[in-house]
Parts: C-alpha cells; sequence; structure tokens
C-alpha cells in the first residue's frame, strides 16, 4: 500500500522559502457547533493538527473568526514542537466579525484589520503571517482602504503574502491596483465550480488558488452520492476522488478539506495516492449542476 503523505500530492512554490505540500488541511471543523465556542474535545482538536503534521501537512488555513480564537489557538498548539516548524505555512483570514453561532459580519475597517492581525500574531505565537486572506470585501469601504491597509502591513513586515476571499475576477483586478495578490480562496468543489474563471485567471498570475468547502461540508463524501461509483473503480472513499478531482484541476489548486476525525484526515490525505484518468476527471466535471 502507498505511504499516506500530502507529499504525494505534489508541491506549490510561495516563494523562494515555501515550497509547500498541495494538500493542506482547514481548521474551521476545530469549534463548537456554527463555528462558534470551543470544540468539544479540545485535546482531539490539537491531535488532529499534530496527526496532520505526520501526515506531511505543512499548509494550514485558519482563521480568528474561526471560534473565534479557538481554532487558532488548537492551531498553535498542535505546531507546537513540530520538528518541521520552518517548513509550516500558515494562511490566515481577517475582516470578519462574529455575533453568535452561524452570524458573520464582514468588517473592513482599516484599523480593525490591523488589529485583527495583531491579535492572531500573537494568539497563534508568529511574529508574521505567511499568507493574510483579507476574508470577504465589506462594502462599507473601499477596496483601496482594505487591501491598503494590507500593504501597509506587508511594508511592516507582518505579512509575507496577500490574498482575498471570496471575490470575483473583477474584484481580483481591483485588488491587485493597490497590492500584490498571492492567493484567492474562493467557494470551490467537484459539485460547484461556477468559479472556473476565478482558477484561471488566478492560474495567470501565479497566484494559488485555494477551494473552501472541497468536500462540500461532507456532501460529497457520503457513500450513496454522486461520486460513489468512480470512488468503487479506485478502491477509495469519496471523499478522496473530490479531493483528486481538485489535484487533476489546476495546479495552482490547495485543497484544505477540514475535519475533526483523524480517521476522516487519514482518507483526506490518502487522496494524494490517487491519480483520476482523463475520462473519470472529464465525467466528474459535469457533475456539477
Ligand atoms: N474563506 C472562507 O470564506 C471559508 C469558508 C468556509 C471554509 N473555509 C476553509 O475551508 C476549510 C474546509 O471547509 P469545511 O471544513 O467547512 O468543509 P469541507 O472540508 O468541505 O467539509 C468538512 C465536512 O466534511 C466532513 N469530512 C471531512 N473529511 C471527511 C471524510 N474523509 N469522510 C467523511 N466526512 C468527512 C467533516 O466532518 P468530520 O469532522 O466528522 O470529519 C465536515 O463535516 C475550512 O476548514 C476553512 O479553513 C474558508
Amino acid at each position: 500500500m502507498a505511504e499516506i503523505t500530502a507529499a504525494n500530492s505534489g508541491t506549490y512554490a510561495f516563494d523562494d522559502q515555501f515550497k509547500i505540500n498541495r494538500l493542506g488541511y482547514g481548521t474551521m471543523q476545530l469549534t463548537g457547533a456554527g463555528t462558534w465556542g470551543p470544540y468539544s474535545d479540545p485535546k482531539k482538536a490539537v491531535s488532529v493538527v499534530q496527526k496532520a503534521v505526520e501526515l506531511g501537512v505543512n499548509f494550514f488555513d485558519t482563521a480568528d473568526s474561526y471560534g473565534p480564537w479557538f481554532a487558532d489557538r488548537y492551531l498553535a498548539q498542535g505546531l507546537k514542537g513540530a520538528a518541521n516548524q520552518d517548513e509550516i505555512f500558515i494562511s490566515d483570514k481577517i475582516g470578519q466579525t462574529r455575533q453568535g453561532p452561524g452570524v458573520w459580519t464582514p468588517h473592513g475597517e482599516p484599523n480593525y484589520l490591523r488589529q485583527q492581525l495583531e491579535v492572531s500574531l500573537m494568539t497563534l505565537g508568529i511574529d508574521h503571517e505567511d499568507l493574510l486572506f483579507l476574508h470577504r470585501i465589506d462594502s462599507h469601504f473601499s477596496v483601496e482602504q482594505q487591501v491598503g491597509e494590507l500593504k501597509k502591513l506587508q511594508d511592516e513586515g507582518k505579512i509575507k503574502h496577500i490574498g482575498l476571499s471570496q471575490v470575483t475576477v473583477a474584484q481580483i483586478k481591483e485588488a491587485q491596483k493597490y497590492a500584490q495578490i498571492d492567493a484567492i480562496e474562493n467557494l470551490y468543489n467537484v459539485g460547484n465550480h461556477d468559479d472556473d474563471d476565478v482558477v484561471d485567471y488566478a492560474q495567470s498570475q501565479h497566484m494559488a488558488f485555494v477551494p473552501w468547502f472541497p468536500l462540500d461540508t461532507g456532501k460529497l463524501t457520503k457513500a450513496d452520492g454522486p461520486l460513489a461509483q468512480i470512488a468503487a473503480k479506485y478502491d477509495a472513499s469519496p471523499a478522496q476522488i473530490a479531493l483528486a478531482w481538485l489535484l487533476k484541476r489546476s495546479a495552482n489548486i490547495l485543497p484544505i478539506p477540514g475535519t475533526s476525525s483523524v480517521d476522516h484526515l487519514q482518507d483526506n490525505i490518502a487522496a494524494a495516492n490517487i491519480d483520476l484518468s482523463a475520462t473519470d476527471f472529464d465525467t466528474l466535471s459535469h457533475l456539477a449542476k
């Protein structure tokens, strides 16, 4: 049986220092219901992060709004003492506020963005962000104000790379007037790839594309779901097929499946060993509504 390691998913180079394994991990499941409050078993949450490191994951996606702060704390604890500390690349997000379970309100006031960044650095125990996404563009402030503040923070050495989340190609082009944009994080999976144009634009601009909801919040993992037939052919799980499709779709795609289960984590990372045939890739590409 092939080794289960994120290294088998190939690499993506953010810069001279960071060439990360493409298959990463997203921390959003490490909270209470509605992405609110602590996870029911904090030790387990930390152990999932530790297991991810063990399985070769060196790309972790997080946000202060997950919990808020709880997912970041578990991430920091899980990464503490990791042997490959200098290879770990964190993408973080600012620009959302939380008022309760399932409630998210964008807030892009530049001073607030700055505060969020400073608090996140403290929570994560780092001195700069490898990649910081503007979680949402807040329509109450201009793109220049919001992205301009990230550029200031970058010039101060607090952010290495700047990214945008849930944006159109037109919004990316607007933001590119104020800073170099190195990554995009949008909703995207085999069942919903409405943002194909964003993936292709990102690829043309040498930007990473981080698909959120890569498993469509678990709907694509169902044993009787739309991926079951092809999964059986590869002796794989439907989750693995969903991730293998993303990995094959474009070399700039970095999937970050979320899970609070070590077994599911292992299942997801094993997707790196699946090479879909061109025919199956094509069939899957036409599944989307
Ligand atoms: N930028 C944004 O606006 C934004 C928005 C949403 C999410 N995100 C990021 O995207 C990441 C991924 O999104 P997500 O975690 O919400 O959704 P997801 O990865 O599409 O799906 C996660 C769900 O699938 C289940 N699951 C995971 N692996 C499985 C497997 N192998 N078999 C069966 N079930 C499995 C998980 O349950 P278990 O815990 O039981 O495994 C969980 O319910 C987040 O963690 C976050 O970092 C970003």
